[in-house]
């Protein structure tokens, strides 16, 4: 077993490609101390998101790098992963990333990236998690925390959180209850790596009490 990291303040990169709740989230959680953490950059995917807007806001360095400016994936990912070694992140932290992380990424970052999804992996992964949920006829969906490794929405997973389903929903007001829960399971998940408490195990990870 394998501790993820050593009790510390964390270094985290925010990246994100959309709305950045999240990340509003995360940075809400540092300032209420609950989260022991310094977000040193928030890097966009989209020169447009409006999650740059609010990590600007926040007095949070703001890089946009757009894969299109770049020859391919591996390319672009070197120019992540130099951006992200410049700044001595901890953690790579996908808050709304709407891309596939690739080997060059993963080999800088292994067991240093986390992502979270709107539903209880291994259960509909992908886009449109809440709709997947719904179109199923699930009683319970919610949300998971994980480490990412190259599939899609499949590394081992440190926190989930379930919410009914309710036979009102539909896709918007099922997000918005996944959503309340999401900002709250992606600090408590970052704080326990901070506290030192996470270990892996293959794929399971494990809470170790401090
Ligand atoms: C969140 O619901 C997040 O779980 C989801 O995108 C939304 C981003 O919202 N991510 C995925 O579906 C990843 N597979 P935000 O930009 O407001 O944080």
């Amino acid at each position: 077993m394998k501790q993820l990291m050593t009790a510390r303040q964390l270094k985290l990169a925010v990246l994100a490609s959309g709305r950045g709740s999240n990340f509003d989230a995360i940075g809400q959680a540092i300032e209420r101390k609950d989260l022991n953490a310094r977000i040193v950059v928030l890097i966009s995917d989209q020169s447009q998101a409006p999650a740059l807007a609010k990590a600007a806001g926040r007095g949070i360095e703001t890089l946009p790098i757009s894969p299109r400016d770049y020859s391919g994936r591996d390319a672009y990912e070197e120019c992540l992963v130099r951006e992200l070694e410049a700044r001595q992140v901890d953690l790579v932290v996908l808050a709304g990333y709407m891309r596939l992380v690739g080997k060059v990424f993963l080999q800088a970052y292994e067991h240093r990236v986390l992502n979270i999804h709107p539903a209880l992996l291994p259960s509909f992964p992908g886009l449109h998690a809440q709709q997947q949920a719904l179109d199923y006829g699930v009683k319970i969906s919610g949300c998971t925390v994980h480490l990412v490794d190259e599939g899609m929405d499949s590394g081992p997973i440190i926190l989930q959180k379930a919410v009914a389903v309710l036979d009102s929903d539909d896709e918007e007001a099922l997000s918005q209850r996944i959503l309340k829960e999401e900002h709250q399971i992606y600090w408590q998940a970052l704080q326990l790596i901070a506290e030192g408490r996470v270990w892996i195990d293959g794929r399971r990870v494990v809470i170790k009490d401090n």
